[in-house]
C-alpha cells in the first residue's frame, strides 16, 4: 500500500543519506556528549550537541553503531532538535520520533534510543556547566 510506501520512503531516505554523522570534540565547554545502549540489542549510539549562548542547540553530530531503524531514528532527531532551546529539545518524545518516521511496535526502542541520547547530551552539557568535567567515563 502507499502507506507502506512512505514508511519505508521515511526511514530508507534516513538510512541511505543520515544527516549530521559526525563527532565533536567532547571536551569542548559548549559541546554535550550524550552515549547510550539499549539493552535488547546491544546497538549503541552518540549524540553531541553544540550550544550556544543563548542555550540553543546551534549544531548537532551522531554516529550509531545499530539497525537502520536506530540509524534513521538519530538522522531524524538531529534535524528536530537543531534550533531548539535545550529545554524544548529535552522534552522530545521517542513517540514523535516513531510516528514520524511510521517505525512498527518492535523497533519502538530504536526511537527510545534517540531519546535516551539527547537527555543524555543535555545532562552533559549541563554537567559540564556546573563542574568543568563531562559526564562520560564516570560511573556505569
Ligand atoms: Fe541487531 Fe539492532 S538488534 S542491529
Ligand atoms: Fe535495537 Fe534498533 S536499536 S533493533
Amino acid at each position: 500500500s502507499n502507506r507502506a510506501r512512505s514508511y519505508h520512503a521515511k526511514v530508507l531516505d534516513h538510512y541511505n543519506n543520515p544527516r549530521n554523522v559526525g563527532s565533536m570534540n567532547k571536551n569542548d565547554t559548549d559541546v554535550g556528549t550524550g552515549l547510550v545502549g539499549a539493552p535488547a540489542c546491544g546497538d549503541v549510539m552518540k549524540l553531541q550537541i553544540k550550544v550556544d549562548d543563548n542555550g540553543v542547540i546551534s549544531d548537532v553530530k551522531f554516529k550509531t553503531f545499530g539497525c537502520g531503524s536506530a540509524i534513521a531514528s538519530s538522522s531524524y532527531v538531529t534535524e528536530l532538535v537543531r534550533g531548539m532551546t535545550l529545554e524544548q529539545a529535552g522534552m522530545v518524545k521517542n513517540t514523535t520520533i516513531a510516528k514520524e518516521l511510521s517505525l512498527p511496535p518492535v523497533k519502538l526502542h530504536c526511537s527510545m534510543l534517540a531519546e535516551d541520547a539527547i537527555k543524555s547530551a543535555i545532562l552533559d552539557y549541563n554537567t559540564k556547566r556546573k563542574t568543568g568535567a563531562p559526564t562520560l567515563g564516570k560511573g556505569a
